[in-house]
């Protein structure tokens, strides 16, 4: 039976864009030596785990996701002996290293699709063909502002070629052996590299079946169970993330039994309505999607973020609630992509710091393991004028000086972002001499978090609340319990809430933000009358007197 490690629950995830994050050979792209040069400073954010977007060879029209090589590493990013050395830097520093796989598609330009074009090539049968543009034609089209359909007509193979996301992906064909038997060749080599695990790219669609609508088909269930087994076999305990953008009872299958398919998967209909309670100031969403949440077996974790390198989904809402989050944040429609907003996380908040704390409290107090993506930490702003999801992949901003810090080289793969979010405003020395900075206070949220195992670890129930606004989370593990305590809204609440789970029980205030000043407040309290007084957007993490500050 597989292996199942349990420090992933506790574990704070990191990720990072090679390309935007530092550049130490001056070509003006990021690159895995620069990552190597910044490590101390992801260390000491106090993650865990870097996920790292893709590394391999590719013409980067879909930055990586588009492989033309899965066995090497993209030349402006350095050599596979630069990621030896970036992993090696990393466990030295006691952080693991995750890599993306994106296992379902290529780009058009990788050899296997250029043989596949001649229909009497050996690998004619590695990609989706057919005559016929309406097959499986109850398959949804995914990047909907870039594609009509899901076939695109190839005019050297006389057939049209099946793709699920840009035209200039071609979907392998799981059906072949071969596909599967050198998929898995690929990771063996990665693992071998040594990388801790994978994020593995949108695997709901490796199959097609007529009739369905492509998505999580048990023949994509029983080739993933083939592939946890290999992993297993190889790197035992290794860290595999399931990318599953679906409901959750959808999700869920992915889990297994727990040992034999996903360890970890992300919760992606969490994640808008968070956002959605924010701008209602109302705590109603979360509880909803967390009440249709099921169980998930005691070995497995959901992964929770609050932004990511795409377009902010907004696949799992309801067309209403899209409409709602296109009005609150969106209202420009050069925001919107897709089903989704292409935004980072301080914008959509205004840059207003109450509203980015609060997030983040909800998301370290969730159930499951959360990941920051690289420069939210400082509140970088985005660029609307870049095409599709470029805008929120712009390079980090070190310093105020004019490469910021992140390239010698004065043109870079993508601008400085300029105005009031401009590296001279807004950057990582700055924030670093200010002790009231986001990143000092990421800092300790993130060391808070870690000092209590309830958090991640622990059982996990969202409490009722005497009022709507406030979103009660409790955790309790066997040696410690936390109640985080938000408020939704913009207005203070003051109340006081009885949490009978943890009756009798001596409670201390151990973290918070916008707490009252001009109301009585304590420090110490019962679980029979925990005293909420938070301003607009507070919050408060209550934990008995004798478990961890
Ligand atoms: C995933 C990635 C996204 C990419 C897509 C196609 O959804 O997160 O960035 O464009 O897969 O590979």
């Amino acid at each position: 039976m597989a292996t199942q490690p349990t420090w992933w629950k506790q574990a704070v995830l990191y990720e990072l864009y090679v390309r935007a994050f530092r550049d130490a050979d001056g070509d003006g792209h990021g690159d895995l030596r620069g990552v190597i040069e910044r490590l101390d400073y992801v260390r000491d954010l106090g993650v865990d785990v870097l996920w790292l977007l893709p590394l391999s060879p590719s013409p980067l029209r879909d930055d990586g996701y588009d492989v033309t090589d899965y066995c090497d590493i993209h030349p402006d990013y350095g050599t596979l002996d630069d990621l030896r050395d970036l992993i090696d830097a990393a466990h030295a520093r006691g952080l693991k290293v995750i890599t993306d796989l994106v296992m379902n598609h290529t780009s058009s330009d990788h050899p296997w699709f250029q043989a596949s074009r001649r229909r009497a090539d050996g690998k004619a049968d590695w990609y989706v063909w057919s005559d016929d543009p309406e097959r499986y034609s109850e398959a949804r089209v995914i990047f909907t502002d870039s594609e009509t359909s899901n076939w695109t007509w190839d005019e050297v193979r006389g057939q049209y070629y099946w793709h699920r996301f840009f035209h200039h992906q071609p979907d392998l064909n799981y059906d072949h052996p071969d596909v599967r038997s050198t998929m898995l060749d690929v990771i063996r080599f990665w693992l071998e590299c040594g990388v801790d695990g994978f994020r593995l790219d949108a695997i709901p669609y490796l199959y097609q079946r007529e009739g369905t609508n492509c998505e999580n088909l048990p023949e994509t269930h029983a080739f993933l169970k083939v592939l946890r087994a290999h992993v297993e076999s190889i790197t035992p305990g290794a860290f595999l993330l399931g990318e599953v953008n679906q409901w959750p009872e959808d999700t869920l299958p992915y889990f297994g039994d727990g040992f034999d398919e996903m360890p970890l998967l992300f919760h992606f209909p969490v994640m808008p309505r968070l956002w959605k309670a924010l701008a209602q100031g109302d705590a109603a969403p979360i509880r909803w999607i967390l009440e249709r949440t099921p169980a998930i077996p005691a070995s497995c974790q959901w992964v929770v973020f609050l932004r990511n390198h795409d377009e902010l989904t907004l696949e799992m809402v309801t067309e209403e609630e899209r409409a709602f989050m296109y009005a609150a944040y969106a209202p420009e429609p050069v925001m919107r992509l897709n089903v989704g907003i292409r935004r980072r996380l301080a914008p959509l908040c205004d840059f207003e710091r109450p509203r980015i704390e609060l997030l983040h409290s909800l998301l370290m107090t969730l159930p499951g393991t959360p990941i920051l993506y690289y420069g939210d930490e400082i509140a970088m702003g985005d660029d609307l004028t870049l095409f599709d999801r470029n805008g929120v992949r712009t390079p980090m901003q070190w310093n105020d000086g004019p490469g910021a810090g992140f390239s010698e080289n004065p043109t870079t793969y993508a601008p400085l972002l300029r105005g009031a979010t401009a590296p001279q405003r807004v950057n990582v020395a700055a924030a670093e001499r200010d002790p009231g900075s986001l990143l000092h206070w990421i800092r300790t949220l993130i060391a808070t978090r870690k000092r209590h195992p309830a958090l991640g670890g622990g059982s996990f129930a969202m409490l009722p609340s005497p009022d709507p606004a406030l979103a009660v989370f409790l955790s309790t593990s066997e040696d410690d319990a936390v109640v985080a305590v938000h408020n939704l809204a913009a207005e203070p609440r003051r109340l006081e809430l009885a949490v009978p789970a943890l009756a009798g029980r001596r409670l201390r205030l151990g973290f918070g933000g916008r707490l009252s000043q001009d109301a009585p407040r304590g420090t110490e309290a019962t679980a029979d009358a925990i005293p909420v007084a938070l301003e607009g957007h507070g919050y408060a993490w209550w934990s008995p007197a004798e478990a961890p500050a």
